[in-house]
């Protein structure tokens, strides 16, 4: 007859199976979290009204609208984020927080349309302008082009 510690061995072997599978589980999950937003990027959308997610941009990617789009970039945006847009200038580098890689995968997700908000309202607590004052709609919709190519040429 089997005593009671032997019933109790299958019971503990199991749950070990278990523990395992779940860790074994979770570090899967964890490797997938690479395409996951980043804590501190989920803090920026959190103030990207909903509405703007699934604007598309209006202009058509075409030549006109990329030299201008570029061109803006030069004048108004390259000072911290670098002509190459990897945030790279001296200025950029010493905001807190740092002007950001615009070709990192984090911001090749935002939609064309958090893109435009982040443009036009810029972020709070940081030295990212609005750009909203002394930009039409059309302008901002160019930078967003302007991001797209720079991001592929990557
Ligand atoms: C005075 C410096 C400055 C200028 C000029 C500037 N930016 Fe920024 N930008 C920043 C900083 C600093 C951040 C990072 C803010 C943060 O991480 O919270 C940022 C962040 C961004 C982001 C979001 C990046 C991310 O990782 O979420 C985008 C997109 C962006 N800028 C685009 C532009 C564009 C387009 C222009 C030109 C119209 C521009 N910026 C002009 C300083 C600047």
């Amino acid at each position: 007859m089997m005593n009671h510690q032997d019933t109790k061995t299958p019971r503990t072997w199991c749950l070990s199976v278990l523990v395992v599978a779940f860790i074994v589980g979770f570090a899967g999950c964890a490797r997938e979290e690479v395409a996951v937003p980043t804590p501190d990027q989920r803090a920026k959308l959190l103030t990207i009204p909903d509405e703007y997610k699934n604007r598309a941009n209006p202009l058509p990617a075409n030549y006109g609208n990329l030299t201008e789009g570029r061109a803006r970039f030069e004048q108004y945006c390259a000072l911290c984020h670098g002509p190459d847009g990897k945030g790279t200038t001296l200025l950029g580098r010493s905001l807190y927080p740092p002007a950001g890689d615009l070709t990192l995968p984090q911001v090749l997700k935002y939609t064309d349309g958090q893109l435009y908000w982040i443009i036009s309202e810029g972020i709070r607590f940081s030295g990212m302008p609005a750009t909203r004052a002394y930009s039409t709609e059309e302008q901002i919709w160019r930078l967003v082009l302007h991001l797209r190519q720079i991001q592929r040429k990557q």
